[in-house]
Formats: C-alpha cells, sequence, structure tokens
C-alpha cells in the first residue's frame, strides 16, 4: 500500500488490491465517523451508487468495523439517484438497503433521494433543503464516490447542465447517454464537504484515471476531474491495476 499527494487537489492511496482498497476505506470510513461524533455530535455520509462501493459497505457491516462504528449518531445520504422507485434493481439506495436496510441503522437515520417523484427538480431542491438543515453546517461530513469509464461521478456526466450548477448542491439532470433523468450531487455539493474518497479500481478505469487527473483534463469531457480542492484535497482509492496505468507515458 503507498499513498501520495498527486497534487494539491487530489491524493491517492495505492491498495495490492481491490479488497484491500474496501479494507483501506472501511478504515477511513470509521476514523472520519469517530472525529465526526467527537466535534459535532454525528456523522453524515453520502454513499456513492453502482458496483464498486458494494465490498465497502459488506466491511462496514463486519464486526471489525461495524463494532467501532457508533451507528445511532450516523446520518446516510445518497449522492446521486436514478429515477426509480426504491425497489427497483437500478436504484442506489435499494443497493445500500442490502446492506443498510436493517440494524444497526434506524430509517429515521437514512435520507433518500426522491428521485422517483413527478417533479424531479422541485424533490431535487427539497433534498438540497435536507443537507442543509441535515448537516453540520449544511456539509456532508464524507461523499463517497466512484467514477464511470467516461470519467463521470455521481450522476455528472460529460456535457450534461448539471456539471454547471454552482449555486445548487442537488439538480436534476438529464443524462442523453442513459436516456433518463438522474437526482445527483453537484461539484458544490461534492468539493464543500469536509472528505471526498473516490474508489476506482482495475485496469479500465485506470487508463480513464489517468485522463481525469490530467491537468489540462476538461471537466466537461471528464468530469471527475473537478473533484477535489486545494482546501479539501479528494482521497482517490485506487488498486495496483489502476495505478499501473497512471504510470504509462
Ligand atoms: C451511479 C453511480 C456512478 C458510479 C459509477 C461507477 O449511480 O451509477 O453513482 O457514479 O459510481 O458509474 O460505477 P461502478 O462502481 O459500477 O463502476
Amino acid at each position: 500500500m503507498r499513498f501520495f499527494a498527486y497534487d494539491e487537489r487530489r491524493e491517492i492511496l495505492v491498495a495490492n488490491s481491490e479488497e484491500g482498497g474496501a479494507i483501506f476505506a472501511a478504515i477511513r470510513f470509521e476514523a472520519l465517523a469517530r472525529e465526526a461524533i467527537a466535534n459535532h455530535g454525528f456523522f453524515s455520509c453520502a454513499l456513492s451508487g453502482g458496483s464498486t462501493p458494494k465490498k465497502l459497505y459488506e466491511k462496514l457491516l463486519q464486526p471489525t468495523y461495524a463494532n467501532k462504528i457508533d451507528w445511532a449518531h450516523v446520518k446516510l445520504f445518497w449522492s446521486d439517484e436514478r429515477t426509480v422507485p426504491e425497489d427497483d434493481p437500478d436504484s442506489n439506495y435499494g443497493m445500500a438497503m442490502h446492506f443498510f436496510g436493517k440494524e444497526p441503522l434506524d430509517v429515521s437515520q437514512k435520507f433518500r433521494m426522491p428521485a422517483d417523484s413527478k417533479n424531479l427538480e422541485k424533490a431535487a431542491k427539497s433534498y438540497d433543503e435536507k443537507i442543509k438543515k441535515e448537516c453540520f453546517n449544511g456539509r456532508l461530513d464524507l461523499v463517497l464516490l466512484g467514477m464511470g469509464d467516461d470519467g463521470h461521478t455521481a450522476s455528472l456526466f460529460p456535457h450534461t447542465e448539471a456539471l454547471k450548477k454552482t449555486k445548487e448542491l442537488v439538480v436534476a439532470n438529464y443524462v442523453p447517454q442513459k436516456k433518463s433523468s438522474r437526482m445527483t450531487f453537484t461539484f458544490t455539493a461534492i468539493n464543500q464537504a469536509q472528505k471526498v474518497m473516490v474508489l476506482t479500481f482495475g485496469k479500465a478505469k485506470g487508463e480513464v484515471l489517468k485522463k481525469v487527473l490530467a491537468p489540462d483534463a476538461d471537466p466537461e469531457e471528464y468530469p471527475a476531474a473537478k473533484v477535489g480542492t486545494r482546501d479539501s484535497p479528494a482521497l482517490f482509492i485506487i488498486d495496483e491495476a489502476c495505478a499501473s496505468e497512471l504510470a504509462k507515458p
């Protein structure tokens, strides 16, 4: 395992495998939760969708980590959601409930994105307000993200309207690539969080990550390029397969 600052906005942790990456992320999650609860009484975390975070969610409920997390003081949010009901196989909330659906979290601690609402814009606004109300200083303690093979993150897809939104924390976003709308965090919500962790593993993602991290990366083309700030560098947790692509000229 090795850690280095890629530049002033991004840090990289290279784990020996995806499993190792999930273990590191679980340890960081537990430490950030402990710090936030000690500092302001609770820990607010936005979960990512997709398949990558499943290993992390599974670990968080294993006694090794679960027993060190004060779950009664954890609030779960989502960084994006598809416009489907929670029992739909595509639902990010539904995926997470396979792990967090029962004990130790009470339903009042899980703030599902109502992306299946009839009025998606209005629902996004209400979620935006929910974050401002429920999070310490209106900022999440942790935002977990993945990255797609096209360099998208959350539901901030290349060349979509949401990339330009700066005033809002949460918006509706039509994604032509998916022929559907999504509800998603904006870069503002992501980059004002106390900590951002991006989990991305494998050779294919490494080829994209190299483009995302390039100093001249265009966020319209590779949205994940905009994740991370000098004040709060984003931590990319990757594996050796992903890192080997970064090392190539
Ligand atoms: C979503 C996710 C999305 C995801 C990437 C990576 O709703 O699909 O939030 O941003 O993190 O698409 O997905 P995988 O982890 O499945 O590769």
